[in-house]
């Protein structure tokens, strides 16, 4: 006799797991009688058709008409009855196509199923009941420091800056020398870095080395396409620092370059100015800071008044009511030479250059105090960003 669906009378535990098992025994028993194509498909709208299948009887008869004190039980026995279901008909239907069926029951990966009678070995192994729901894998999110790159990215691009990136190995000449760090010059210190060894015989500029910064990305960036040019690059860098609170060896940044004819010092504060802005919030304020970079004269760092405690002096900003954010300038005249004959005539065109630790931006903006934190992958850190 076939298999009809009870009406319930009783909403005790007891007698739910009952009528479910007897709704199991009829679904296993059907399946197995499934011999083709057709006949799956029979089977298949027997138990999931919208209209009268099996689960939409159930949901009527047992979940529809329960009183509310049983709803609860009865619809979780419901839920699970409609994942068990549709995994049961799937599986009939992968294995008479010879795709071996992988399944999850509490937790438990169940190994490949090559046929129907190992799978209903294994379905309905008393320890392994497949219509309870699988383990629900947790959603990833953007780590911070991905997240924070993102965002500096996406307000260059909103003023007409494209993308750009480049290897993370890189040459001396590249890292060091087109971007006036001559050899032996003393700037090259504060950018020490691991070279790759066994490279004596090699010219100094094409000794590999791990990119210190993301500025030699200006130099392919130059030599690929002529003025005028406005590009941001996001990416990787690596150090010969040691570890601590506010330093990695492996970091990231976002270089910036513009270059153009009649490029000025008030294009850059204007532009800097309004990407601080826009990540920090439209009342901070900037000021340039006299500084040093081999490859921008004038050269300046950027702090932006104290988005914590307004400018008055606070523990982030050190008491000096600003906090230092990047280094930027001018692009010095003697980095165009290296690219004068990709159509950069240092008489000719004039640009700007800034670059960013991402790392540090963020720090500041979620108030994070150990830059370790970002590398540790403990999600309890991490998902406090999702
Ligand atoms: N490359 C520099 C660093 O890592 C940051 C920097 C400063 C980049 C000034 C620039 C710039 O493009 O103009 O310390």
């Amino acid at each position: 006799m076939a298999y009809t669906v009870p009406k319930l009378e009783d909403y005790s535990a007891a007698a739910l797991d009952k009528a479910v098992e007897e709704l199991k025994a009829a679904l296993y028993q059907e399946a197995d009688a499934v011999s083709n194509e057709n006949k799956w498909k029979e089977f298949r709208d027997r138990w999931m058709a919208r209209k009268n299948g099996i689960l939409t009887q159930i949901n009527d008869l047992w979940l529809k008409a329960a009183p509310g004190s049983a709803k609860r039980e009865v619809g979780a026995r419901v839920n699970q009855l409609k994942t068990g279901v549709a995994s049961i008909v799937e599986a009939k239907h992968a294995l008479a196509l010879n795709a071996p069926v992988t399944f999850t029951s509490q937790g438990i990966e169940i190994p490949r199923a090559k046929d129907w009678e190992s799978f209903r070995k294994l379905a309905t192994d008393p320890v392994l009941d497949i219509t309870l729901p699988g383990i629900r894998r947790p959603l990833g999110a953007e780590h911070p420091v991905i997240k924070t790159m993102n965002e500096i990215v996406s307000v260059f691009r909103a003023m007409g800056y494209s993308v750009a990136d480049g290897p993370e190995i890189e040459t001396d000449y590249y890292n060091f020398e087109s971007l006036n760090f001559p050899p032996n010059h003393p700037a090259r210190d504060t950018q020490d870095t691991i070279f790759i060894s066994g490279q004596e015989k090699k010219q100094q500029r094409d000794r590999l080395l791990l990119r210190t910064h993301t500025s030699p990305v200006q130099i392919h960036t130059m030599e690929k396409h002529p003025p005028p040019i406005r590009v941001v690059v996001p990416g990787k860098v690596h150090r010969a620092d040691t570890a601590d609170a506010t330093h990695s060896p492996i970091f990231h940044q976002v270089e910036g370059l513009a270059v153009d004819t009649n490029i000025t010092f008030c294009d850059l504060k204007g532009t800097l100015d309004h990407a601080m802005k826009a990540l920090f919030g439209s009342s901070v304020k900037t000021r340039f800071y006299p500084s040093f970079f081999p490859f921008t004269e004038p050269s300046a760092d950027v702090q932006i008044t104290c988005f914590k405690c307004g400018g008055k002096g606070c523990r982030l900003c050190k008491m000096s009511g600003w906090i230092e954010l990047l280094g930027c300038g001018m692009v010095d005249p003697n980095v165009f030479n290296f690219v004068e004959s990709n159509g950069y005539d240092a008489e000719k065109v004039s640009g700007f250059a800034f670059g960013m630790g991402v790392e540090r931006i963020t720090m500041l903006k979620y108030g994070i105090d150990d830059i370790q934190l970002f590398y540790q992958g403990d999600v309890r850190f991490l998902e406090q960003f999702a």
